[in-house]
């Protein structure tokens, strides 16, 4: 085995250009998931929940990650409150997730009360009532018998946590992806699935399952049929973001509304918007599939690829924008900068579009380094008032949409196999998997631990 230790590591964005290496401890040690929770999981900004599932006072959501978890609150119209989810008397869990459930979601709370002795808090945090209070001689006093409070904000429709009182603003964290983000408006997106499992790998295994095209040829072969596209991974500081090369005379195409390639781009466009839809789920909406396959009415025979592009898309736009759904509109040369998703430092990725995105996100199980919390969730523009009701559904790997399972088969054996005393670490793709170099350079700067070593 290559000894890696004594290479120094990766210093500058610019070097993860280059080829790297990264060894597998950040995937398999049990030492490392320890130091996490500790180094990274209580520093960082988390994706901790949606704002529209807290739309009136006093409904909450409950957050977990590894030990620690959080009650986010609306407090007032304009105003979202984050707590402990801890009793500060001795300790209990304030609110427990239901049995099955992602995490705990309540409405119209006036206070939370503690199921052990009773202690009372308002929406504020701050307690309320005390059985017995005298006997502590006024000790309490002073907050000492409060929620402890943890700073939470919004970006994007979501709600953003961070453990660490001492940390930056979420705005300053989110740069560049936010600005890169806005012209998608996605705090106007509403889910339309959402899914979550516990699976067999690392909770880096799992992102770096989405965080990248490099293996769609292999994982995903019937896609191949639709067309070859070359994808690009991109260092953003903390973030990363892929896309696809821009093809000639395609360019409003360089998104993800991807044409079929083949004899007739009018037919293939809408076998390939079936067959993801069926087989994924993702990345599109029925509106755009149905203008998919209108397609061979409207156009003729012959019709060049990148008019069927202009075609398909400004019908789908009309169509959607006829029952009051108005996508945004983003210059090509913006989409070409922004590409087609983000991974959002540490563990959380938005795949974006003008009118729909998917998301995944992966957080540790048990403090167990081979296993996480895997979460994707599919969200599009809606009419007013139309967005369905959805739950974080508990979902079977084999009940995913077929697309997925075929990346979880890769999760779990990439998981067994980085223990093999042969495996010498990931050796990513500098240009088409450089998100997964991006992501363990940021790690070890949290971790002091796992930087990526130059592989010449
Ligand atoms: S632990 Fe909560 S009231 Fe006793
Ligand atoms: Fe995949």
């Amino acid at each position: 085995m290559n000894d890696l230790s004594a290479t120094p590591g990766v210093k500058s964005a610019e070097q993860l250009e280059r080829p790297v290496v990264i060894p597998p401890e950040a995937y398999i040690s049990k030492d490392y998931a320890a130091a996490e929770q500790e180094k990274l999981w209580r520093k960082v900004w988390l994706q901790a929940g949606r704002i529209e599932d807290i739309p009136e006072t006093g409904d909450f959501i409950t957050y977990d990650i590894g030990p620690d978890s959080v009650i986010i609150v609306r407090t007032g119209e304009d105003q979202i409150s984050a707590y402990h989810n801890v009793c500060p008397h001795r300790g209990r869990r304030l609110v427990d997730t239901p049995a099955g459930k992602r995490n705990a979601r309540g409405n119209n709370r006036k206070n939370f009360i503690c199921g052990y002795h009773g202690w009372t808090f308002g929406l504020d945090g701050k307690n309320a009532y005390i059985d017995q209070e005298a006997d502590w001689q006024g000790c309490l006093e002073g907050g000492k018998s409060d929620l402890g409070s943890v700073k939470v904000d919004s970006w994007g429709g979501w709600l953003w946590i961070n453990l660490d009182p001492e940390s930056g603003p979420l705005s300053d964290y989110l740069d560049p992806a936010s600005e890169l983000l806005a012209p998608y408006e996605l705090h106007n997106m509403r889910p339309r699935w959402r899914k979550w499992i516990v699976f067999d790998c690392n909770w880096k295994v799992a992102m770096e399952a989405f965080a990248e095209t490099y293996h769609v040829a292999t994982t995903h072969p019937e896609f191949m049929v639709f067309g070859q596209f070359r994808g690009w991974a991109r260092n953003q500081g903390r973030h990363s973001n892929i896309g696809y090369d821009t093809v000639k005379d395609l360019e409003e195409d360089s998104g993800k509304l991807r044409l079929g390639a083949g004899e007739d781009p009018r037919l293939t466009t809408a076998e390939m918007q079936e067959f993801t839809w069926k087989n994924a789920n993702t990345n599109t909406t029925m509106t755009l599939v149905n203008a998919a396959k209108r397609l061979k009415d409207e156009l003729p025979e012959g019709t060049p690829a990148a008019e069927v592009s202009k075609h398909w898309i400004q019908s789908a736009r009309a169509a959607d924008e006829a029952r009051g759904v108005v996508w945004p509109v983003v210059a090509p040369a913006h989409t070409a900068k922004a590409g087609t998703a983000w991974q959002i430092f540490p563990n959380f990725q938005i795949g974006q579009a003008v009118n729909n995105m998917l998301c995944y996100s992966a957080r540790p199980y048990g403090g167990d380094p081979d296993k996480c919390i895997f979460e994707a969730a599919v969200y599009e523009l809606y009419p007013e008032g139309e967005a369905p009701e959805t739950e974080w559904e508990y979902t079977k790997a084999e009940d995913w949409p077929p697309v997925l399972q075929q990346d979880f088969a890769n999760m779990a054996a990439v998981q067994q196999g980085m223990k093999n005393v042969g495996f010498t670490g990931a050796k990513p793709n500098p240009y088409m998997e450089r998100s997964v170099a991006s992501l363990h350079w940021n790690l070890s700067k949290y971790m002091n631990a796992g930087e990526p070593k130059p592989l010449d």
